[in-house]
């Protein structure tokens, strides 16, 4: 039976991540899918860079040269930024691949038209990677969305900017250094700014929106703030009172309207989120049935997120994703429609 055959765009922290974890994990991956996974080629972007890549493998800087590979099953992609990546994935979802995705901003921009082409070309998209990291939340809020209602989702989304509040509160470590820390453990986007300016958060709340509620906030509504303005003055002051700074992501259905925010907040101890410390994530659904379900765990870094990749991997290859009716109303801000289709 011939191999699954996969190819990773960008070799960074992710892509080797992912890269790695298929070779440690080969039995397992084998067992479950009933073939072997074989990356056949990897996306870079400077050719003189060393790195620990099979010689049998396609290493290029040219997209279409691995589109032309004569089979190609599964494309994951880990670069960052909206293009060139959108145009890849679309070519690839054209010629028939699966696409997995830990690319947060080009999928809160562009998720609806990646998962409408993937039906129409009966391939799947996965994109558990797009959010809290390590933390299955796409997967578990689609099992809760059958029949449960969400009300409300809380989290704590960037695993960089609760890594640099814990440094900055339990070592005294200024920000910078926090920072050049969260980038040496490969937590950091490429651009940090979109880390500690809360824009990473914001991309992931709205990706957590479209599974969780169906719709959108209004993306200009939606008040965003990063952690760039907490001193450690700030941090020891609240510390004197019991409280905690945590950068806080909230959706909350509020009449037929969602009403989101991203910024930081002071929790009490007893905030589930209190002792969410490092790079961990965590997020809090409140659903009409089930009440309140929290999840925790690693929010970045390189085996977190190939975790969640590798898990999409095996569900696209049993095409599980094909359902995508989560991703339906459009340019729709109003639940009460949402609820209305649903009846
Ligand atoms: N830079 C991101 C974070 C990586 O710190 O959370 C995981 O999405």
């Amino acid at each position: 039976m011939a191999d699954i055959k996969v190819a990773i765009l960008g070799f960074g922290t992710v892509g080797e991540g992912v890269y790695r974890t298929i070779h440690s994990h080969e039995e397992e991956l084998t067992a479950v899918l009933g073939k072997k996974v074989e990356v056949a080629a990897v996306l870079i972007k400077n050719k003189q860079k060393q790195r620990n890549i099979s010689e049998n493998i396609l290493i290029t800087t040219d997209f279409e040269e691995i589109l032309s590979l004569p089979q190609l099953d599964v494309v994951v992609e880990a670069i960052v930024g909206k293009e060139p990546t959108f145009t890849f994935l679309k070519k690839a979802i054209s010629k028939g691949c699966h696409i997995i995705t830990a690319n947060k901003e080009m999928f809160a921009h562009h998720g609806k038209e990646l998962l409408e082409l993937a039906k129409k070309n009966n391939v799947s998209v996965g994109f558990e990677a797009t959010v809290a990291g390590g933390i299955p939340i796409i997967q578990t809020i689609r099992q809760l969305l059958k029949i449960n209602q969400v009300r409300q989702i809380q989290g704590i989304l960037n695993g960089t900017s609760n890594f640099i509040l814990t440094e900055m509160r339990e070592k005294k470590h200024s920000f910078a250094a926090a920072l050049v820390q969260a980038q040496e453990n490969g937590y950091a986007e490429a651009d940090p700014t979109n880390d500690v300016e809360g824009f990473d958060a914001f991309y992931k709340t709205m990706i957590l929106s479209k599974i969780a509620f169906g719709i959108e906030p209004n993306w200009e509504e939606v008040e965003r703030e990063g952690i760039t303005s907490i001193s450690i003055d700030h941090i020891e002051a609240a510390e004197k009172l019991g409280l905690r700074f945590k950068h806080i992501a909230s959706l909350n259905r509020e009449g037929s309207h969602l009403v989101g925010s991203v910024k930081p907040a002071l929790v009490t101890k007893s905030h589930p989120f209190y002792h969410v410390e490092g790079v961990d994530n965590a997020v809090c659904v409140q659903t009409d049935i089930v009440g309140r379900i929290s999840l925790q765990g690693p929010g970045a870094g390189m085996f977190p997120t190939a975790s969640a990749v590798i898990e999409d991997l095996v569900y696209v290859v049993q095409n599980q994703h094909s359902n995508l009716k989560l991703y339906h109303a459009d340019n729709d801000h109003d639940l009460q429609k949402i609820d209305d289709a649903k009846e």
